[in-house]
């Protein structure tokens, strides 16, 4: 299988073929992944809650960050790998730099921020230094403690707007993919209609370009009661492998995600 590309994902965009994304920190997942048909995985940060047990996404490190994009990377034949840089690990631009050339040389294909508007002159640096960025927009749960909790965003049009000129700010200054957590479904068709670049959605409905779930929820393990927008995969005598391929047709068919795992605004 030929690697899946940046210019693969964009091919996609434009041809209307949705795409997958999982969340992965080893290798052994990202190879079942692989064999499913799962075009990107997702070294998220959601490793501090769902491997770690922490309750926030806070406490992840760059170095934790580098271990699990170095498991997955030695796991992976050929998805395109994106890694989340946590929590003030890019808080200026040299430092942004700085910590994403960790993750690239850990074996990402792209690094994850999250923001609007003042990650601008990061994400600029960092593509000009031949870096590829996807923004992460809408929900961001870096922020959980300033946003007030995991909560829908984008609801009123003055907050969708807000969103729009962030993602189109964002686009301009270099980022290559967007990722909206929980917008409502009408604010995520128009914004992946809006821009340029391919777009990941989580509780961002079904018209997005691509979607992701954390690997942890779309196999039914979880400690606490899964968001709306999960749906477990693995049922009907499944194994893993089958739960991901399953996974892949329904997102690919537009089964995935259904109006009951979607937001209203
Ligand atoms: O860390 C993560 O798993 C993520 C996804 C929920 C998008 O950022
Ligand atoms: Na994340």
């Amino acid at each position: 299988t030929r690697p899946i590309t940046l210019s693969k994902l964009q091919k996609m965009k434009q041809d209307g073929e949705k795409f997958t994304c999982l969340t992965c920190y080893d290798a052994t997942f990202t190879h079942a992944m692989n064999q499913a048909g799962v075009e990107t995985i997702l070294v998220g940060d959601s490793l501090g809650m769902v491997v770690q047990g922490q309750d926030s996404t806070l406490p992840v490190s760059i170095e934790d960050m580098c271990y699990h994009t170095a498991a997955v990377k030695r796991g992976n034949s050929h998805a395109f790998i994106l890694a989340d840089m946590p929590f003030m690990s890019y808080s200026t631009p040299n430092q942004a730099l700085e910590n994403a050339a960790k993750l690239m040389q850990a074996g990402a294909n792209m690094v994850k921020l999250e923001g609007g508007s003042w990650l601008a002159d990061t994400v600029r640096l960092l593509s000009e230094r031949g870096i590829p960025v996807c923004a992460h927009l809408g929900l961001t749960p870096q922020a959980v403690h300033k946003l007030g909790g995991y909560k829908v965003q984008g609801k009123d049009k003055a907050a969708a707007d807000l969103i729009l000129a962030e993602s189109l700010e964002l686009v301009a200054a270099g980022a290559d993919i967007l990722l909206y957590e929980c917008i409502p479904s009408a604010l995520g068709k128009s914004l992946t209609e809006a821009v340029s670049v391919p777009v990941i959605g989580i509780g961002a409905g079904s018209e997005t370009d691509g979607q992701v779930l954390v690997m942890h929820d779309m196999l039914g393990v979880n400690m606490g009661r899964p968001a709306k927008f999960v749906k477990n995969f693995l049922t009907e005598g499944r194994t893993i492998e089958q739960a991901f391929a399953a996974y892949v047709a329904d997102v690919k068919s537009g089964v995935f995600p259904a109006p009951e795992h979607t937001f209203d605004a």
